[in-house]
């Protein structure tokens, strides 16, 4: 039983002692990933930056910023050993949890048009797409537009 409960997920707030960590799945899972100054800047500029972790592992992080009602999330990541099996479904549960909590009538992202998972992952949450920012990301040739997702909290 207690080995169970040890196995759960949980969250806790990022630390700088997070970023080696979290660089070493960030450069896994992204093909142009977010330096560790980033990390850094986020944590300075006092966004809400969480780590999901089980028995001292790493198995996700985010970073949102909340501002004017208004919730954007900058990142959200799972390890790609905890990848498909619901886990980046219930991060993006928490943050819209904590938007709501900080009084946030609205949450916005970017996604890039080729990452398949994160456009599943936010269609299954019920984010409509509302604008294309033409050449936003670093591509392999040249830049990629970014697709503008929103959802209304309730
Ligand atoms: C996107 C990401 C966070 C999804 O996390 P995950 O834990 O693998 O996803 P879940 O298991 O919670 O899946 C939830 C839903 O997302 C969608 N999804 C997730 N991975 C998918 C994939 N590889 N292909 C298609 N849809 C996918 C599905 O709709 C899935 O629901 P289903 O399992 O009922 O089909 C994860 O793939 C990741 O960290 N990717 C790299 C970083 C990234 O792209 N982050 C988003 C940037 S905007």
């Amino acid at each position: 039983m207690s080995a169970l409960l040890n196995n759960l997920p949980r969250y806790r707030r990022m630390t700088e002692a997070d970023i080696d960590a979290i660089m070493a799945i960030e450069n896994v899972i992204y093909p142009h990933p977010w330096t560790s100054g980033n990390f850094n800047d986020s944590l300075r500029a006092g966004y809400h930056c969480w780590i999901m972790e089980t028995g001292g592992e790493t198995m996700g992080y985010s970073v949102m910023m909340i501002a004017a009602g208004e919730a954007h999330v900058l990142n959200l990541s799972i390890a790609a050993q905890w990848q498909r099996q619901g886990h980046g479904r219930e991060q993006l549960q928490f943050l819209l949890k904590l938007a709501r909590d900080f009084s946030a009538s609205r949450i916005l992202l970017e996604v890039r048009p080729s990452n398949v998972a994160g456009r599943g992952l936010y269609a299954d949450a019920g984010f409509s797409e509302i604008a294309t920012r033409r050449g936003y990301y670093p591509a392999r040739d040249g830049r990629e537009d970014a697709i503008v997702l929103e959802l209304e909290l309730q």
